[in-house]
């Protein structure tokens, strides 16, 4: 035991044991009082789990192998209770490998709307899509990568290098697909912030760092009762995370409470024992034989603990309860198949020894009126960067010239290559398993075009022209649009020797030499970006005749119709950056991915910048390190302007005590139902025909409890251990502490729309933080407000503070801290400007 003091206006002394990553922890529905909504859900997977034999349990931890089944990962079934293999399917941004289904904004689009109910409305079309088709898990949404470096391959997946940002978009994104009943997978757990080496990658990693700012958005996720979390490819101090008893075990399962199930990404599983004991719950795809039969085998050795494997049962079918409220009877069945585009296809693709043939596409339509919102959400991600001289909006151009490969249709259809694997015509999404087939994709060029022919405007548009062409044409027009593009995406595909990160932030395929072309010889140049993150794009904010520089992202399939919405004004831009945009590379050299590891095949990377990436960083670090940004986090122009005034502070909870830590005992390690060990009762039915090779979850040699421990060994006995454990001081609750969401602070302030225009501001809150030490940003998002006004109406902007808000993450006490501050400020601020700031008064 030691004592640990929890510091605040009043100090309070708990006496809290060392707390390590072994035993995992056993889920429990916990209480009510502690805000948890599992417990009816947890009532039910117990049921239905002391209801299965050791096998059954077995088969729903265990995929049965890549292509075995029609989705992208299928568990096994329990036959004798009529209930299938939970079906995941990839992704982020909509159903992946299917038809009939939408192409959703990437989940940078949605980060850069600032809209909560943007947010919520693309989770549950989402959800609604996946259901339509027979999903039982969306692989999304995605807080892992954060975006450490804007080079990182899938940071577009996610939402923002800003953990606050990004753990509102996780919540409304979870609640949103959750709300339609299916399970929300929150990923990559965690620090997977690059595609280079990421199967080996060992990433070293400090505990205040990994709370304040890696460990924070997959916190809002458990917070919103996301039903499973999958954990990474990369290693983390040394060991894999599907392994990692100190981020699955103590981090997720015992501090952020975590009552779903850990599943690993594909073939992020490396060992049988490692991975049980280190709190995995579902291994996918399957193949390797770590677990099926082999965890059977472990069970009945002993070498697992059958709590252990009871837990991870309970877990998997809590999510599937908390999600299905009605009987299994309403479980649509999958109707698709992720390997074929015919209707009749193999129910195993992957069978050697021969695979049925059924219906395995019923081309179901799941796109319901999801088009309107895919193209809000496009325009209102769009962020204007630059508008001289009241350039937008366009009002009925007399001429207009298009340029760049970027406007148009790639002329052998959207999805020509897999998994959007090319820059070819329009760029709408990144590359990899984050993708969707595009039901259409409007290009900005088709889109424009139609606008054209309403207002008369004269049309003038190259394809592929040599420079020189170019600069005729690009004079001849009252404006000229020029698009560009980079891209990024999955390091499975290499795209024009991008492994996936992006080797560079500038334009692909001459995008840079098209816009001075044109810019050189076109006074009213618009410059149009679809882009995975920033791109060096001083020279053009610098540009006299570039008046216009609109970001739109990766925007979904109706890129083109949302642009337009913006250039003519129909939409009044709201979008604000979710990331720094730096002048270039040499920004964030300091926080370098790793492309050329010393020991490729042991590569180590400490993440030494700690808290400081993104807005962190440049404000930590003198200017003449590097050159400067382009625009700050937040950043984002409108049609109209704003005007604050009035900010107030109120202080809740004055009298409250700061933190009441958890304390006490769990109950001891639960086992549902008895396991047979009889050897009959664990090999596969006499007669029964198996597909090789997929993976079941029968033992082929009859093994028994031999109290052999040389396995065991390698693991302490406190992975063994069921009694009762001591909880973690900061948790108790979903996404930890009770205490950490209370409301101590509500912020408002008043403001005007004082243009002529109606338009939305994204008024932000940031807390000005002075520890008076080196290892604390000075300021940091702690809250943003999505206001639409009317010319001249006034609204009220609201903040709240929660105590995990204005606190630290204390590695000694294990536990948030309220009392590092000297002062406590806060700023508000509007597209990178501050406008009102106010002193904290902590300590009630
Ligand atoms: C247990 O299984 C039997 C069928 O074998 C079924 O009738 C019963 O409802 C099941 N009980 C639960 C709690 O699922
Ligand atoms: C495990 O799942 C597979 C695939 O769904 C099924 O064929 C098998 O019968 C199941 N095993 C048991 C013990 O239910
Ligand atoms: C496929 O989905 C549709 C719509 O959800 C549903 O009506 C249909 O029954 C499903 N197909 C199968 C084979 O379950
Ligand atoms: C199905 O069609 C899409 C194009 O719509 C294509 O991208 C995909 O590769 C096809 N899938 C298979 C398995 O053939
Ligand atoms: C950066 O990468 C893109 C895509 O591979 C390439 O088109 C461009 O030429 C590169 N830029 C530089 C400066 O090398
Ligand atoms: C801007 O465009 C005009 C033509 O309209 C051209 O003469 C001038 O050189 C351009 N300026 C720059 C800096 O390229
Ligand atoms: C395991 O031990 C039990 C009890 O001694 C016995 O009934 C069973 O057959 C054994 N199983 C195997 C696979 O040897
Ligand atoms: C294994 O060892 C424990 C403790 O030594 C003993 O209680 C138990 O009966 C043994 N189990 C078997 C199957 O031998
Ligand atoms: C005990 O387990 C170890 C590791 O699993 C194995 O190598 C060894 O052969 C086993 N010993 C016996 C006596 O079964
Ligand atoms: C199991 O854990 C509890 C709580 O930490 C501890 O008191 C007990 O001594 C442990 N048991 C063993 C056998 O290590
Ligand atoms: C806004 O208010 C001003 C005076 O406060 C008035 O002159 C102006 O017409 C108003 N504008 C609109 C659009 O109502
Ligand atoms: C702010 O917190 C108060 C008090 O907890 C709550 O009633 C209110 O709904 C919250 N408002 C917002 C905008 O979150």
């Amino acid at each position: 035991m030691r004592t640990i003091t929890l510091t605040g206006a009043i100090a309070i002394s708990v006496d809290t044991p060392f707390l390590s990553g072994f035993p995992s922890p056993w889920a429990s529905g916990g209480t009510e009082d502690s805000g948890w909504d599992w417990q009816e859900a947890h009532v039910k997977a117990r049921a239905f789990v002391s209801n299965l034999t050791l096998p059954e349990k077995v088969n729903l931890t265990t995929g049965t192998g890549w292509e075995a089944d029609v989705c992208i990962g299928m568990t096994g079934s329990v036959p004798r209770l009529g209930f299938r293999g939970f079906c995941l399917q990839d992704g982020p941004l909509g159903v992946r490998y299917s038809d009939h289904n939408s192409a959703f904004p990437a989940g940078i689009n949605a980060a850069a709307t600032w809209s909560r109910e943007l947010m919520r409305k693309r989770g549950e079309a989402m959800g609604a899509e996946f259901r339509g088709k027979g999903v039982d898990v969306q692989l999304g949404p995605v807080a892992g990568p954060l975006g450490r470096n804007p080079q990182g391959g899938r940071n577009w997946e996610g939402f923002s290098p800003d953990p606050y940002l990004t753990g509102v978009a996780m919540a409304e994104t979870v609640k949103g697909v959750q709300s339609k009943g299916v399970i929300a997978c929150a990923k990559h757990f965690i620090l997977n912030e690059q595609e280079h080496y990421r199967d080996r990658i060992d990433v070293k990693m400090d505990d205040r760092t990994m709370h304040e700012l890696y460990l924070w958005p997959f916190a809002d996720a458990v917070r919103a009762g996301v039903g499973s979390v999958m954990c990474s490819y990369n290693k983390i101090n040394g060991e894999h995370t599907c392994e990692n008893e100190w981020t699955t075990n103590y981090l997720l399962k015992n501090e952020l409470g975590f009552q779903g199930f850990v599943v690993s990404d594909w073939g992020a599983q490396h060992t049988t024992l490692g991975s049980a004991l280190g709190g995995l719950d579902m291994a996918m795809p399957g193949d390797g034989s770590l677990w099926g039969g082999a965890l059977t085998e472990a069970v009945l050795r002993g070498d697992v603990p059958e709590w252990r494997l009871d837990d991870m049962a309970v877990r998997i079918m809590a999510a599937y309860f908390k999600v299905h409220t009605g009987s299994y009877a309403d479980r649509p069945e999958v109707n698709f198949s992720a390997w074929t585009n015919k209707t009749v296809g193999l129910v195993h693709p992957s069978a050697k020894n021969g695979s049925e043939e059924a219906v395995v596409n019923e081309f179901v339509d799941v796109q319901g009126d999801h088009r309107d919102l895919i193209r809000q959400i496009g325009a209102k991600s769009i962020v204007l960067l630059k508008n001289e001289r009241g350039l937008l909006p366009l009002s009925k151009p007399r001429s207009m010239a298009i340029f760049g490969d970027d406007a148009r249709d790639n002329p052998d259809g959207p999805n020509a290559c897999p998994d959007r694997a090319c820059v070819r015509g329009t760029v709408a999404m990144g590359w990899g398993s984050g993708t969707a087939e595009f039901p259409y994709l409007v290009s900005p060029a088709a889109a424009l075009r139609r606008r054209a022919e309403l207002d008369d405007t004269y049309w003038f548009e190259t394809i592929d022209s040599p420079l020189t062409a170019v600069q005729r044409l690009a004079g001849a027009a009252d404006v000229a649009i020029v698009f560009a593009a980079a891209d990024a995406g999955e390091n499975f595909v290499t795209v024009d020797g991008n492994a996936g990160d992006r080797n560079n932030l500038t334009l692909w395929n001459g995008g840079d030499e098209l816009i001075q072309a044109v810019a050189s010889y076109q006074k009213n140049t618009i410059v149009v970006l679809h882009t995975p993150g920033s791109v060096n794009i001083e020279y053009a904010r610098a540009h006299p005749n570039i008046t216009a520089i609109l970001w739109a992202g990766l925007p979904g399939q109706e890129s083109g119709n949302a642009l337009v919405d913006v250039l003519y004004g129909e939409v009044n831009p709201q979008g604000k950056l979710p990331f720094t945009w730096p002048k270039d590379e040499s920004t964030f050299a300091g926080i370098p991915l790793m492309f050329n590891a010393l020991d490729p095949l042991n590569p180590t990377q400490s993440f030494d910048e700690g808290l400081f990436i993104d807005y962190r960083w440049v404000e930590q670090y003198p200017q003449s390190q590097w050159r400067g940004v382009s625009w700050p986090f937040g950043y984002g122009l409108s049609y109209t302007a704003f005007e604050y005034s009035d900010l107030r502070v109120k202080i809740h909870n004055d009298n409250t005590p700061w933190y009441t830590a958890n304390q006490g005992l769990t109950g001891d390690a639960p086992t549902y139902g008895k396991i047979d060990t009889a050897a009959e009762a664990n090999t596969a039915p006499k007669g029964f025909k198996k597909i090789t090779p997929y993976v079941y979850p029968w033992i082929t040699t009859p093994t028994n409890n031999t109290n052999n421990t040389t396995a065991r060994s390698a693991f302490p006995a406190a992975a063994y251990n069921g009694s009762a454990q001591p909880v973690h001081p900061a948790g108790g609750a979903p996404g930890g502490n009770k205490g950490l969401f209370e409301v101590l602070y509500t912020v408002t302030c008043e403001i005007r729309n004082v243009g002529d225009v109606p338009g939305t501001d994204i008024p932000q809150l940031y807390l000005r933080q002075h520890a008076g030490d080196d290892n604390t940003p000075f300021r940091v998002l702690r809250g943003f407000d999505e206001v639409a006004l009317q010319p001249n109406e006034t609204k009220t902007a609201t903040f709240n503070l929660t105590r995990r808000d204005v606190s630290y993450w204390d590695t000694d006490s294990q536990n948030w801290v309220i009392d590092k501050w000297t002062s406590q400020e806060v700023g508000i601020e509007s597209s990178g400007d501050l406008k009102l700031t106010a002193r904290l008064r902590v300590g009630g």
